[in-house]
């Protein structure tokens, strides 16, 4: 059983964001199986999973900016918190050789990602949703600082 299964209950009324956390999913998933039945594909898989993790929380961070979230908030700092730990965990696999630091690491990340989407990406969705935001041009038609647009 992977320790993340997407589930409705993480869905918002946001089909990018929601695109997205499903992806982070795969992708945790994928790190998983590499560790339990492909070791070659250990360092890749994990390779993508920042990669992709390193969008997925600036894609976030561009659409607070442009419905005028200012960046001060908690949400900012837990996604750069998590890239913290990712680059940590990628440096210790480098000196030490060994992957099983992931194991302890994927079994976090699937507890925080749920209690993040539910909360903080929460709150951006419904924020992006009020603001009347527009994923394909990136602007809002009634974004928070009063402005028209954004990006
Ligand atoms: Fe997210
Ligand atoms: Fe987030």
């Amino acid at each position: 059983m992977p320790a993340l299964v997407w589930s409705d209950a993480m869905s918002h009324a946001q089909p990018d964001m929601d695109t997205t956390h499903r992806e982070f999913v795969d992708r945790l998933t994928a790190v998983e199986h590499a560790l339990d039945h492909d070791p070659d594909q250990v360092a890749p898989s994990f390779g993508a999973l920042l990669d992709h993790t390193k969008a997925h929380f600036s894609q976030e961070e561009r659409w607070m900016g442009a419905i005028g979230l200012v960046p001060e908030n908690g949400h900012a700092d837990q996604h750069r918190h998590v890239l913290d730990v990712l680059h940590e965990v990628r440096g210790v696999i480098g000196q030490t050789g060994d992957a099983q630091i992931l194991r302890r690491l994927i079994s976090e990340l699937a507890s925080w990602f749920v209690a993040h989407a539910q909360m903080m990406d929460a709150v951006l969705a419904e924020t992006m949703l009020a603001c009347g935001f527009d994923t394909e041009t990136g602007t809002a038609a009634r974004p928070l600082t009063g402005k028209a647009g954004g990006a």
